[in-house]
Formats: C-alpha cells, sequence, structure tokens
C-alpha cells in the first residue's frame, strides 16, 4: 500500500485532527475570509510552531507593515523576532507599486533564505495588478509553479466577500487546498467564529463548520472532531 504523505503542523489546534496530520509538504493553501476573521494570526501561528521545529519561514505582508503584523500576534511575537534575528523567518513588507514583480521577488527571498513555508498577505492584492481573469489565472500558475519546484508548503491569504470562496474565483481552483474562515452573527452554530475546509488535494476532510475561538493565547478549533 502507498505510504500516506507526511505532514506538516498547521499549529492551531484541533486543526491537524481534521487534515489527516496537518498539510501536505509543498501544498498550496488558500486561507480565504472577510476582515478580522484571523487569517494573518493563522498564518503567523503555522509559520511560527513549524519554524520552532526547525523550518525557515518567509512572511510577505502587501498591507500591513511588517512591525504591525509582529505587534498583532502578542503572544507569539517575541519568538517570531527572535527568530528573524537568528534567519530562520522573515518578514517582508513589500509596496503596491512593486506587487506586478511579486513573483520575482517573493522567489529571490524564498531563494536566498532557502524558507520551506511562505505566507503572502494577501493574494488578493497580487490579483488585483489586472482585470482580466486570464491574466490572473496566468499570474497564480506561475507563482504556483516556482513554489511547486521548490517544494513550498504556502499559506496565501485571500480576502473575500461574505459567501464566497475567493475574489476572483480562479484562486481556488489553483490552490491545493481552501479554508475558508468566517466572523459574525451569521455563523451557522452560533459560534462567532469558525472554518470550514472547502477543498483539501489528498486529504480525507469533513466540510462540516467547525467552531473557531482567539484570544491572547492564540487561535485553536473549540469542538474539532
Ligand atoms: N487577544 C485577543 N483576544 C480576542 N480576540 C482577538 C485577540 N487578538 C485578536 N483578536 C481577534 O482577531 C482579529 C484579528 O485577526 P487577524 O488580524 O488575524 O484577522 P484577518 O483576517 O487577518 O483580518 P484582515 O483581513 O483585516 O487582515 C481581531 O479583529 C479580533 O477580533
Ligand atoms: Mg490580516
Amino acid at each position: 500500500m502507498k505510504k500516506p504523505p507526511e505532514r506538516i503542523t498547521t499549529s492551531i489546534p484541533g486543526l491537524d485532527k481534521i487534515l489527516e496530520g496537518g498539510f501536505i509538504p509543498g501544498s498550496i493553501i488558500l486561507l480565504s475570509g472577510e476582515a478580522g476573521t484571523g487569517k494573518t494570526m493563522l498564518s503567523c501561528q503555522f509559520l511560527w510552531k513549524n519554524i520552532a521545529n526547525g523550518m525557515k519561514g518567509l512572511y510577505i505582508t502587501l498591507q500591513q507593515l511588517a512591525d504591525n503584523i509582529l505587534d498583532d500576534v502578542e503572544y507569539i511575537e517575541k519568538d517570531l523576532r527572535s527568530a528573524v534575528e537568528k534567519g530562520t523567518f522573515k518578514i517582508v513588507y513589500i509596496d503596491i507599486q512593486r506587487v506586478k514583480k511579486l513573483v520575482e521577488i517573493v522567489i529571490e527571498y524564498l531563494d536566498e533564505m532557502k524558507a520551506d513555508l511562505l505566507v503572502i498577505d494577501s493574494i488578493t492584492l497580487f490579483c488585483e495588478v489586472t482585470d482580466k481573469s486570464i491574466e490572473i489565472r496566468y499570474n497564480m500558475i506561475k507563482l504556483m509553479k516556482e513554489l511547486k519546484k521548490r517544494n513550498v508548503t504556502a499559506i496565501l491569504i485571500s480576502e473575500v466577500p461574505i459567501e464566497n470562496w475567493s475574489k476572483f474565483g480562479v484562486e481556488e481552483f489553483v490552490a491545493d487546498g481552501v479554508i475558508l474562515m468566517k466572523a459574525g452573527v451569521d455563523v451557522i452554530g452560533g459560534s462567532p467564529r469558525s472554518l470550514i475546509i472547502k477543498k483539501m488535494r489528498r486529504t480525507n476532510h469533513d466540510m462540516q463548520v467547525h467552531p473557531l475561538e482567539i484570544d491572547s493565547e492564540g487561535i485553536r478549533l473549540t469542538k474539532a472532531k
């Protein structure tokens, strides 16, 4: 029988359990959600734990300044800042004027630090450099190809309008996995925050709404099976 693929921990308590152990190395995950649903926190927590386990991570931010992101994840800020000093973590702000060159810039950083993990916050801004859907798809595929070549495990953050999986309807097809985060009164089951796995290639996952909590100790699923 074929050996099941190894997994990289998501580092979100409860999430690995519903993903057969975590993300498959080299997979590209679209993490979608409206504003304030916890996308940045989940991504930082993912990098933090895996960096502590000996991996190298790169966080590309196109909106918030690097320092602001680190300030927002107070519970792991110290560890992340010390990883920056050690060279196992890099957080880079890319100005909107340079977004057209995002793939080239990302590749340069990935190769320079030999990163295993990548977060792009957000891929929506990268998609917005053009309004032609064929070009959006081309740009996404170009990025995917480069990441796959390097076997980088990536979270691409996607800012979505309510009830959508992605903004342009292209991103979720290119990604290996899609996770949607929600917050607010419309959430089924009455929990103010939740997470749904829409797609995860090579993984037996459910499609239930999983309640989620965020507090000063981080982000976690509360009633994961
Ligand atoms: N210490 C805390 N206790 C409770 N909730 C918190 C705490 N810190 C952050 N949050 C919640 O997490 C949200 C911020 O999460 P995060 O920045 O990861 O969201 P996001 O999805 O990346 O948002 P955006 O799309 O605006 O970038 C806050 O709006 C708040 O609701
Ligand atoms: Mg964010």
